[in-house]
């Protein structure tokens, strides 16, 4: 698509407007087979409430994602979360699941399956919490699960779901209730991978506003995107990835003023 510079870009989103959580990274490398596919120097995101990541396929976005969420490990470097009035956290010496737990959270840019679940069962299983195998707890439990069935069908009625007795059935379906897990989770931090790719062009809109919401009560969010009308629309900072390392970085503006830079890694018509 192509746009004026400037005339779609986002001014008023609001900067450090509330403490956001913002990831460190720092001299982060990862190869396979021998061939480096992220090489960050590096990186802070979280200054703003949504920030962008974009580069060609291959560029190495999904996996700083995934070193980012330790789905992946590091070779070397450090990458760190710092949340305001709490200890900082080295991220990349964690676990996946005590990253998770430390408040961030990935959608995924390939949806497999919900082996057979539900969409209301397969949300629930996500977003409740393990259960305690204890008669005193069970109450709460309770509690606990028509607390999270009634958010989850809100969530649902707004993104049109209401059948959730059956398993999601298209692409983009599963890609939908992949976002509303992200969204229903409220975290600290929300990493995106392409998420309006396969969607609707209602359903984009509906999630991004959900997204801008989410941001707007704190989360910090990036987001990868290959539709760059969504990235100048909604980022406040962007970060163009090249080859595995960061080649710009700066005000959509800015990302915009090196046009042939964009152009030639993304061609003709993206920018
Ligand atoms: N598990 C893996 N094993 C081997 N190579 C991998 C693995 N994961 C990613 N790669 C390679 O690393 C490079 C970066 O891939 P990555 O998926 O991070 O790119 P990307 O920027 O997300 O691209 P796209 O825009 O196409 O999604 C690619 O060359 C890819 O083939
Ligand atoms: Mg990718």
């Amino acid at each position: 698509m192509v746009a004026e510079s400037g005339t779609a870009v986002r001014a008023d989103l609001p900067h450090r407007t509330m403490p956001r959580a913002r990831l460190t990274v720092t001299d982060v490398s990862k190869s396979f087979s021998g061939r480096t596919v992220v090489d960050v120097d590096s990186l802070t995101l979280g200054d703003h409430p949504i920030e962008g990541l974009i580069g060609p396929n291959g560029a190495g976005k999904t996996t700083l994602m995934r070193l980012i969420m330790g789905s992946l490990k590091v070779d070397s470097g450090k990458i760190r979360l710092e949340r305001e009035g709490r200890r900082e956290i080295e991220l990349s010496r964690l676990p996946a699941h005590k990253i998770a737990q430390s408040g961030v959270v990935k959608s995924n840019q390939v949806i497999t399956d919900f082996e057979g679940l539900t969409i209301l069962d397969s949300l629930l299983l996500s977003v409740t919490p393990a259960r305690r195998e204890h008669p005193l707890h069970l109450a709460g439990e309770r509690a606990t699960y028509d607390e999270h069935r009634a958010a989850i069908e809100r969530q649902l009625d707004d993104f049109g779901l209401e059948d959730s007795r059956r398993v999601a059935l298209s692409a983009g379906e599963k890609k939908l209730v992949d976002i509303i897990r992200c969204l229903l989770l409220r975290p600290a931090v929300l990493l995106l991978d392409e998420p309006t790719a396969g969607l609707p062009g209602e359903v984009t809109r509906k999630v991004m506003d959900a997204v801008e919401k989410l941001a707007a009560d704190g989360t910090t969010v990036v987001i990868i995107e290959h539709d760059l009308a969504v990235i100048w629309r909604l980022c406040a900072q962007v970060t163009f990835m090249a080859e595995g390392r960061v080649l710009l970085r700066g005000e959509p503006s800015d990302i915009r003023e090196h046009k042939t830079v964009v152009e030639s890694y993304l061609g003709q018509g993206h920018v």
